[in-house]
């Protein structure tokens, strides 16, 4: 939900591909997820995404300073990814927010309460993977407002109705399809850090779907 936008201008694309290790992080370690449909993701080599990272640093920055060192500069995929770990952060509080709403109005349909725990148990797996990608200090430190602001996001229209829950839900996710575009066209047209384009198009393939089961939840409630 809401990321902070970055442009991706092309010339800040790396021209080389040479991965430096990565001594700092757990490089076994491998995490798999489940989409909103149960249906089995993709098993992701997060040591692998991690030197695709270090790559973009790499070209961005020089070979000086490691990407993992905490006095690094920033390059735009850290910017990206920080504020897709916002984003996620956000959007696992709007279920959060949507689910204490519902159990006060306590009349929301079996159906929403179902929607609400499936796709919070899906952010959380899009979180905890761009979570394990980052390195702590490259994490946002606004990351106390995103959980406010999105506790708030879900709670207020989860208040009113089902339908209104719905509607904020699916304008954010088509917000969040967009920014997770405006990553994966230019790296894919690049040809750049193909593992991390296939974790991002998991991510986003979960909110189109997301986005299709609101559709046709509203439509069979006559919301
Ligand atoms: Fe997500
Ligand atoms: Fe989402």
């Amino acid at each position: 939900m809401l990321p902070l936008r970055a442009s991706l201008a092309c010339r800040r694309l790396p021209r080389r591909l040479s991965a430096p290790p990565l001594e700092a992080f757990n490089t076994s370690r491998r995490l798999s997820t489940l989409s909103a449909d149960h249906t089995p993701a993709p098993e992701f080599d997060l040591a692998a995404i991690r030197s695709e990272l270090a790559v973009e640093h790499e070209h961005s920055a020089g070979s000086e300073c490691r990407w993992d060192d905490a006095s690094a500069p920033w390059h735009w995929l850290d910017r990206e990814m920080s504020s897709n770990m916002a984003g996620e952060t956000g959007a696992v509080c709007i279920y959060d927010g949507a689910a204490a709403a519902l159990s006060l109005r306590g009349t929301a349909s079996a159906e929403t309460l179902r929607f609400v725990d499936e796709h919070r148990a899906a952010e959380r797996r899009h979180l905890e993977l761009i979570e394990c990608l980052l390195p702590p200090h490259k994490h946002t430190r606004l990351l106390p407002m995103w959980r406010a602001a999105g506790f708030a996001l879900g709670f207020a229209p989860a208040l009113v109705s089902d339908r209104a829950l719905f509607k904020t839900v699916e304008a954010v996710e088509t917000f969040v399809e967009e920014h997770y575009g405006e990553q994966i066209g230019p790296l894919k047209v690049h040809g750049r850090c193909p593992q991390l384009v296939a974790l991002l198009e998991h991510c986003c393939a979960d909110e189109a779907r997301a986005g299709n089961e609101r559709y046709v939840e509203r439509e069979d409630n006559d919301l």
